[in-house]
C-alpha cells in the first residue's frame, strides 16, 4: 500500500513536471542551473563606500524583480579590489576561472578596469561596469559584451565650462588625481570651458590616491584664480572639502567639480561643501515618482541614504534583469542577450537612459549645487549627452 502510493505520487510529480515543461533535456539543465553573478568592487581604502553602494543598488534592483534572473536563482561571489590596478588582471582573472561567473560586475576606478577589461576581451564574459568611466572601454577598446551602466570620464565634465563662465568665473585652476579618471575628465572640462571663454590659468595634480592637498591649496591662494574645478571621489573628496574651507578657499574661490565630488560625503564634509557647484547624471532631489521611491526603498533596506553610486548600481541590476529575461534565462544566448541589452531602456532614477552604440549611458547631465547634506538640482546643464566612442567598432 505504501509503496504503490509512494509510485502513484513520483508519477504524479513527473506527469507534472512534463506538463510544466521541466522535463526537457539540455535546456532544462542549463536554465535550471543558478546564475553566478561576480561582484569585483573597491570594499576597502578610498572608494569602499562607493563599492558598497554598488552593490546595494545591483541588489535592490533584483530583489525588487523577485530575486532571479529569467526565472533563475542567483549565487553572488564577490573580490576586493582594493582599487589597485596591480591586481586588476587577477582578481578578474579569480572570478571567471575559479567562481566560474556568467556575468562580472565590476569595478570603480578606471586603472583597475582595465585589467577586467582585458580579461573580459579574452575570455568573452559578460562585464557590467558600474562606474568606472575610462574611456577605452567604450571608445578604441569598446566590446559586444562589456556595457557601462554609469558614465564616461569626461561626460560629467563636458557640461561643467558653460555654467561657470555664465557665473563670470572665466580663469579657473584645475586640480585631480593622476590617472585616468582624472586626466579623461579634465578632457571634457578644458573643451567645455575654453569652448565657452574660459581660460584654464593652471592644472595641478597628485597621485592617486594621495591626500595631502596643502601645498596644492597654498598654490591656488597664490594664482587667485576666479574659480576651481576638479575632479575627486569618495574618501579624497570628503578630505578635500574640508582641507578647502580649511584653508579658507571656500570664502573667495567657488569650488566646482565633476559631481563625484559630492556624491556621498556630504556628512563626513561637516558643512564644508555647502555652495559647491558640480554637474552630474543624478541629483538626489530628482522630483520624479521613480526618484522618491527608490530613495525611500533604499533608505529602508540599507539605513542609508542613496547616491550616484547606489542609482549606478540599480540600473546595472535593471538592465541584466532586462537582458536575462528576453532569454528566459539563458545567459549563453550571447546574440539576444546583447541585442537585448542594447535595446533597454532604463527607468533610472536618474531619468529615463538607453544605451549608446558603444555601450554607454545618454543621458541628461544637471547642474547642482550643495545645500545642507543635499545636492540641490539648479538646472539641466545638457540634455542626451553622449560621447563620442570616438574609435569604437564591435565585432
Ligand atoms: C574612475 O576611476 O573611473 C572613477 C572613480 C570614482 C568616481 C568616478 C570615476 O567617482
Amino acid at each position: 500500500m505504501t509503496t504503490r502510493r509512494v509510485v502513484l505520487t513520483r508519477s504524479a510529480a513527473v506527469i507534472g513536471a512534463a506538463s510544466t515543461g521541466l522535463l526537457l533535456p539540455e535546456i532544462v539543465r542549463a536554465q535550471a542551473a543558478r546564475v553566478r553573478v561576480g561582484f569585483m568592487l573597491p570594499y576597502t581604502g578610498t572608494f569602499a563606500q562607493l563599492g558598497v553602494a554598488i552593490e546595494n543598488g545591483v541588489r535592490m534592483a533584483l530583489d525588487e524583480a523577485g530575486g532571479k534572473l529569467g526565472g533563475r536563482e542567483i549565487d553572488f561571489f564577490k573580490v576586493d579590489d582594493e582599487s589597485n590596478p596591480a591586481k586588476g588582471v587577477e582578481n578578474a582573472t579569480r572570478l571567471v576561472q575559479r567562481d566560474k561567473v556568467d556575468v562580472l560586475i565590476g569595478t570603480v576606478h578606471s586603472g583597475v578596469q582595465m585589467g577586467i577589461h582585458k580579461v573580459a576581451r579574452e575570455t568573452g564574459v559578460l562585464n557590467l561596469i558600474p562606474n568606472a568611466g575610462v574611456h577605452v572601454a567604450t571608445r578604441q577598446q569598446c566590446a559586444p559584451n562589456v556595457f557601462r551602466t554609469s558614465f564616461s570620464n569626461a561626460q560629467p565634465t563636458l557640461a561643467l565650462g558653460k555654467p561657470m563662465v555664465e557665473r563670470g568665473h572665466k580663469r579657473a585652476v584645475w586640480i585631480t588625481w593622476n590617472y585616468a579618471a582624472g586626466d579623461e575628465a579634465f578632457e571634457g572640462f578644458e573643451q567645455s570651458y575654453t569652448a565657452a571663454g574660459g581660460t584654464i590659468v593652471k592644472k595641478l595634480g597628485l597621485p592617486f590616491p594621495n591626500v595631502e592637498f596643502q601645498a596644492l591649496l597654498t598654490e591656488i591662494a597664490a594664482l587667485k584664480p576666479d574659480a576651481v574645478a576638479c575632479f575627486f571621489a569618495g574618501g579624497g573628496a570628503a578630505k578635500f572639502l574640508r582641507d578647502y574651507a580649511a584653508a579658507g578657499l571656500n570664502r573667495s574661490i567657488q569650488l566646482y567639480g565633476s559631481g563625484f565630488l559630492t556624491e556621498g560625503v556630504l556628512e563626513a564634509a561637516g558643512g564644508a561643501a555647502e555652495g559647491v557647484i558640480t554637474t552630474m547624471h543624478y541629483s538626489d532631489l530628482l522630483d520624479t515618482p521613480r526618484n522618491k521611491q527608490f530613495r525611500l526603498n533604499y533608505a529602508k533596506t540599507f539605513k542609508l541614504q542613496p547616491d550616484v553610486y547606489a542609482v549606478q548600481g540599480y540600473d546595472t541590476g535593471l538592465l541584466l534583469l532586462q537582458g536575462a529575461k528576453a532569454v528566459g534565462g539563458d545567459l549563453s544566448n550571447k546574440k539576444a542577450l546583447y541585442a537585448a541589452m542594447e535595446g533597454a531602456v532604463i527607468d533610472s532614477p536618474r531619468g529615463q537612459w538607453r544605451m549608446s552604440k558603444a555601450h554607454n549611458p545618454i543621458q541628461d547631465i544637471y547642474l547642482r549645487q550643495v545645500k545642507g547634506k543635499e545636492n540641490r538640482v539648479i538646472g539641466v546643464a545638457a540634455k542626451a549627452v553622449e560621447d563620442p566612442g570616438t574609435g569604437c567598432r564591435m565585432g
